[in-house]
């Protein structure tokens, strides 16, 4: 038995599982060892400038020869530097997120690149389908980092029910269980985020890793919903001072620039206090730092062990 979906086909992957191209987590060694293991590796360009981007881009094609990405930031002051570099570099895929592409689309299908982006209603699902993304990735709110307001379970099969082109379902994803209830909500494949931040490749602070290896089923919080950017985190000192803040003040601006490079700080520095932990509520399901292999080979004999469960279900 093989679970082969469109998503494998069109970008020449042999598992339909994405790794989520994450800002300062998604380094190259991430997205080669994940690109290595069979699935799609993404780099998360983030704030990067171009030449940054650039090399991580030379460092992926150092360690592996298969197909990979990188994850456009839209808002980014740097997105179309970055945009040119990807076509430069012959990139095969690029994923987008925080906003609509269109404006690069003629070029990058000029340059054969496939563009899939991060939705998370219905509406910019049909409207990036018409401005020619490849595919979408519908993002339910479990999920760590920037959220929408919709749970992955009512959101994929909507997506999937209102556009023509794959769906990729993310948010809320950690094993087997979860790809094959991805495939029968109708979506081709998952993208999966919070648990690579655990990778054994994955170059983020041991600290940070620690913290979702010991976060249980409630310990995810939502930050920012006052600034209308909601973000996904770890409870900590600085979430708990954000809440705070917005129930008191809701200064928008103030509690934004809060978060802002907090996400480095826990990256880089470890810093499990005052950093921003990034992490969806499959957290509580990560128990250990793990190789990407080792994950997608997980990934694949649960959703295996999965089907052949459900085979056994009779109607009644
Ligand atoms: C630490 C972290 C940083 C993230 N940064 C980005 C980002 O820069 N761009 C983006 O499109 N998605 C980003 N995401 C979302 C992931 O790409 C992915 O869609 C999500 O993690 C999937 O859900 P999961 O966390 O439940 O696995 C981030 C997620 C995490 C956990």
């Amino acid at each position: 038995m093989r679970i082969n979906t469109v998503l494998c086909d069109l970008l020449g992957i042999q598992y339909p599982i994405i790794q989520g191209g994450m800002a300062w987590v998604a380094t190259a060694e991430l997205a080669a060892a994940v690109s290595e293991a069979g699935a799609l590796g993404v780099i998360g360009a983030g704030n990067l400038p171009p030449e940054a981007v650039q090399r991580e881009i030379q460092r992926v094609r150092s360690l592996t020869s298969k197909p990979f990405g990188v994850n456009v930031f839209l808002l980014s002051p740097f997105s179309a530097g970055v945009m040119e570099v990807i076509v430069d570099e012959r990139v095969p895929v690029v994923t987008t997120g925080a906003g609509n592409p269109g404006k690069y689309m003629a070029l990058l299908k000029a340059a054969g690149v496939k563009v899939l982006s991060v939705v998370s209603t219905v509406n910019m699902a049909k409207r990036l389908e018409r401005a020619g993304v490849d595919a979408v990735i519908a993002e339910g709110m479990e999920c760590g980092g920037h959220i929408g307001q919709i749970a992955s379970m009512p959101l994929v099969p909507q997506i999937v029910d209102a556009v023509e082109i794959p769906v990729v379902a993310a948010g809320g994803i950690y094993d087997g269980r979860g790809l094959v209830a991805a495939l029968a909500l109708g979506a081709s494949g998952v993208q999966m985020g919070t648990r690579f931040v655990c990778a054994t490749e994955c170059t983020v602070h041991r600290d940070y890793k620690k913290a979702i290896i010991v976060a249980r089923d409630r310990s995810t919080v939502v930050i920012g919903r006052t600034t209308g950017h909601p973000v996904r985190v770890l409870d900590n000192k600085l979430a708990r001072q954000v809440l705070q803040a917005e129930t008191q003040r809701g200064s928008g601006a103030e509690i934004e620039g809060f978060a802002e490079g907090a996400l480095k700080c826990a990256v880089v520095d470890g810093d499990t206090e005052y950093g921003c932990l990034m992490a969806g509520q499959v957290a509580a399901m990560v128990t250990r730092e793990e190789s990407c292999q080792q994950i997608i080979d997980h990934v694949m004999a649960t959703a295996y062990e999965a089907l052949e469960r459900l085979g056994g279900v009779t109607a009644g």
